[in-house]
This record gives structure tokens, C-alpha cells and sequence, in this order.
């Protein structure tokens, strides 16, 4: 069956061209690399971590986690990049997942390591990531949520991602299940925050 609609994107879109690296004035947001398996697994031994993203990951799994996420990105289906500060700590972590090149769409995740919350380093990965993707032409970008879980609710707000409904229901954790808020984000917007420092 012929398709009546060219695809918003081309195949390519992402792995035509080298995973790119974000500097910012006290943050990079950089693909990972094989050597970050044993700092990727210790964040996953945060309760809040394992809570909200429903897995563990030991260093072998943190191992293929991030064989995974380049193979990803190679085929145009998603990719993830470490956040580091200026001695390449980890932070935390932004993704896509879900790229829909036809329909222009990609869903975004992200969790900051204890040390680092509350600095609005999620905020700026976040914010980051998703200005990228929109000049690269995605056209919609979500971001999906546990509607209890409040301190990422104000990481999509704050990161210009609008409430557009909630999924009734919708994800099983370990307590049960939950509701999940849908935000997204449209080219339409204007240019971003001036800052581009933790706070
Ligand atoms: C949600 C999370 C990513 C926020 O990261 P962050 O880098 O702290 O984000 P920000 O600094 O921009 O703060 C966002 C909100 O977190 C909350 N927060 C502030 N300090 C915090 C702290 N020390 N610990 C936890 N949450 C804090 C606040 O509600 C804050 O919003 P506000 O300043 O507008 O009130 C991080 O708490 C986290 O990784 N949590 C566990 C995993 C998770 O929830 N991932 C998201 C799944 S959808």
C-alpha cells in the first residue's frame, strides 16, 4: 500500500550524523561511553532511581545498556547521553526513546544521581536536548510521567513542556499502578532560558 504522506523525517535523521556532544558552562551532555558501566550502575542503586525507572542494572547490564543505546542511535530509534560536570562525574542522564520518524515524534526520559538534584541539571539537560531535536525537525516531543512523581513534573514544566493530559492507569511500578502525565513540546516555541548553568 502506498503511503500518502511523506514521512516528517527521513530515514537518517539521527544516524546520519555523529551523536552530539552538549557544552554548557558547568555541564557536557555526551554519549556514553563503555567506561561509564560501573558509574551507570551505581545510580541505579538509588531507591529513587529504581523506583520511578522499575529496574537495577548491575555493571555487566550497565555494560550492554550502553552498547545498546549507540546501536540505538545507528539505527534511528533513540539515543542517551550522560550528563557530567567539569571532571566528567556523572549527574545523570537524558534520552529518547520511541523516534517516530514519520510522524516527526520522540519521548524523553532522564534521572540526575542524588548528589545532584535540586540544581536544575535535569531542567537544563532536558531543555537542551529537546531545542536540539526540534531544530533538527522533530516536530512533537513528549515526555510521560508518573503524576505522583512531582519533582518530574516540574522538570517538564520548567524545561518548557506543556500538560497536554494524563493516562489513567497507565504503568505498572512496584506499588502499583499509576497514573501517567503526558507533556509536550512543539517547535512553535521561542528561544530557551539565557542561562545555561546549574543553579
Ligand atoms: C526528578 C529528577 C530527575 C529531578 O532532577 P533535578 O536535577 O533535581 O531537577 P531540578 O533541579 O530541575 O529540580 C526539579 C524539581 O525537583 C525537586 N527537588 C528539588 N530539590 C530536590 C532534591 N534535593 N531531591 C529531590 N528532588 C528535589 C523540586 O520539586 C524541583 O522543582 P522546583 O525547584 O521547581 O520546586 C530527580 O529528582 C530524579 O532523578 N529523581 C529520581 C528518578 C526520576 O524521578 N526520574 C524521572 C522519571 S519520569
Amino acid at each position: 500500500m502506498p503511503d500518502l504522506v511523506e514521512p516528517s523525517l527521513p530515514r537518517g535523521t539521527l544516524s546520519d550524523r555523529p551523536q552530539p556532544i552538549f557544552t554548557l558552562t558547568e555541564l557536557t551532555i555526551r554519549p556514553w561511553r563503555p567506561t561509564d558501566a560501573d558509574a551507570l550502575a551505581a545510580a541505579y542503586e538509588d531507591a529513587e532511581i529504581q523506583r520511578w525507572h522499575v529496574r537495577s542494572l548491575s555493571t555487566t547490564e550497565a555494560t550492554r545498556w550502553i552498547g545498546a543505546a549507540a546501536r540505538h542511535w545507528a539505527t534511528d530509534v533513540g539515543g542517551q547521553w550522560a550528563v557530567v560536570d567539569t571532571a566528567d562525574t556523572l549527574l545523570g542522564r537524558v534520552g529518547i526513546r520511541g523516534v517516530d520518524l514519520s510522524d516527526g515524534c520522540a519521548e524523553l526520559g532522564y534521572w540526575t544521581v542524588a548528589a545532584a538534584r535540586g540544581r536544575g541539571v535535569a531542567t537544563l539537560a532536558v531543555d537542551r536536548v529537546a531545542a536540539w531535536l526540534l531544530d533538527l525537525g522533530f516536530h512533537r516531543l513528549e515526555i510521560e510521567h508518573a503524576v505522583s512523581n512531582v519533582s518530574s513534573c516540574r522538570v517538564a514544566h520548567r524545561a518548557r513542556f506543556s500538560l497536554e493530559g494524563t493516562r489513567r492507569s497507565a504503568a505498572l511500578h512496584a506499588d502499583g499502578w499509576h497514573d501517567m502525565h503526558v507533556h509536550t513540546r512543539f517547535a512553535a516555541l521561542g528561544p530557551g532560558p539565557a542561562h545555561d548553568s546549574p543553579r
